[in-house]
């Protein structure tokens, strides 16, 4: 076993104390600082039809909203509503809906609305949607014209905490995962707290999974925080929601200052995602949500970490709690132990084949590492996998 990695504790700010008397009316915003690609992350209630939630943004003759089949007849009229004192002209495209259509063809559709429509170089990009929307739209906005402006309205819960901010975009290929892409950093991330309440409870706890994550590798005291409210999170009361979307951004924003191109620490964000992507690579894509993979991986990351001597029974025991309760799977699909490890090799921190694993340190802290073979497969069985 090599430590390849051992990531230093975040420096973050203190985590706020339960604002369960705070109204989630009540606009923040989270800064990510990279110099000169700084950017807010706006979180409250009522800021997607505002106005006033888009100043200091770019202005420029075109703006082009990107969303998709779902979302844009929920949401698209009121967006361009609030852009068209910016712009003279606010289009709208709608891609179709699903992480299948994340492909070279949806993207050529962004391209073909933005050429026939004589958009220019300042033409600014809104991503209206989910991870797979934000992805595409920041892939987009990186490509034409070598870059436009573009700026992140995330409607899901998941794309809100961790999609949406710290710059990865890109597209899928027939042979891998967000295999082609670019760092590309969005001028703004606008979180309105409201359009989490038309999610389906499905979406929904695959966000809750990424709010999970944050807890064991950077801070413990959020973890309590979510034990304490998952309820709430769960029957999705704004104020639980607002803090808990707001801490998942500062640490995110946090991490992606430090490491902005995930040469070491961004890494740790992977946790639970070497299993995940092998759940969802071996069942095929969309058979099991994105988030649900992720919180049966981190039940399965935590089991190794106990392996490897870092933690102990009751945080493994505890951390399974939590994802079960924010109703995402703890058991991984049978899909054999051979498969799921040759599929782990994919991943995209393997290196020479090697696999290598974000685990969790101690309670609040991870880091990165290969792992025996054997202790490996042990946790692939004990999880349900073979
Ligand atoms: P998604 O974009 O597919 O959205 C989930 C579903 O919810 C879709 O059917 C969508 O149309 C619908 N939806 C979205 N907002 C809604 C709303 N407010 N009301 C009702 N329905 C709504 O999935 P996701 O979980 O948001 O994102 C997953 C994608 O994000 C994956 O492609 C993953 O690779 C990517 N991702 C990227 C990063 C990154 O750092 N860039 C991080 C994590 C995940
Ligand atoms: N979601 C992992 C990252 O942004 O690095």
């Amino acid at each position: 076993m090599s430590i390849l990695s051992s990531a230093p504790a975040v420096a973050l700010a203190a985590a706020s104390a339960v604002p369960a008397d705070v109204s989630a009316s009540v606009r923040q915003d989270v800064h990510i600082e990279l110099g000169d690609r700084a950017y807010a992350i706006a979180i409250g209630s009522d800021l997607l039809g505002q106005a006033a939630t888009y100043e200091g943004l770019p202005t420029s003759s075109t703006a082009l909203i990107v969303s998709n089949t779902t979302v844009a007849p929920l949401y698209g009229e009121r967006l361009r509503l609030a852009l068209a004192g910016r712009h003279r002209q606010v289009l709208l495209v709608e891609l179709p809906d699903g992480e299948v259509h994340k492909n070279w063809t949806t993207l050529n559709s962004i391209f073909d609305t933005l050429l026939v429509h004589g958009a220019d170089r300042k033409t600014v990009l809104y991503a209206l949607g989910g991870g797979v929307v934000g992805d595409m739209t920041g892939f987009a906005a990186a490509c034409y014209m070598r870059g436009v402006p573009f700026v992140q309205v995330p409607t899901t819960l998941l794309a809100q905490v961790d999609s949406s901010v710290g710059g990865k975009t890109g597209i899928n290929h027939p042979l891998g995962k967000n295999m082609l892409g670019a760092f590309y950093q969005p001028q703004r991330v606008v979180c309105d707290l409201d359009v989490l309440q038309t999610l389906p409870p499905r979406e929904l706890s695959a966000g809750l999974a990424e709010i999970i994550k944050y807890g064991p590798i950077a801070d413990m005291a959020f973890f309590d925080w979510i034990e304490a409210h998952i309820d709430a999170l769960v029957a999705r009361d704004p104020a639980a929601l607002g803090h808990a979307v707001r801490r998942s951004c500062e640490i995110k924003a946090d991490v992606v200052g430090q490491d902005e191109r995930e040469s070491g620490l961004r890494a740790i964000l992977n946790f639970g995602h070497t299993f995940g992507h092998a759940i969802e690579a071996g069942l095929g894509y969309g058979a099991w949500l994105h988030g649900e993979a992720v919180g049966c991986g981190m039940v399965m990351g935590a089991h190794l970490s106990q392996r490897l001597g870092l933690v102990d029974a009751p945080f493994v025991a505890r951390l399974t709690r939590l994802v079960e309760r924010a109703g995402l799977p703890v058991t991984a699909p049978k899909l054999g132990v051979e498969r799921m490890v040759e599929l782990m090799r994919l991943d995209k921190k393997s290196e020479a084949g090697e696999i290598k694993f974000v685990v969790i340190e101690e309670p609040g802290r991870a880091g990165v590492r290969t792992a025996p073979h054997a202790l490996v497969v042990e946790v692939l069985r004990h999880c349900g996998a073979a």
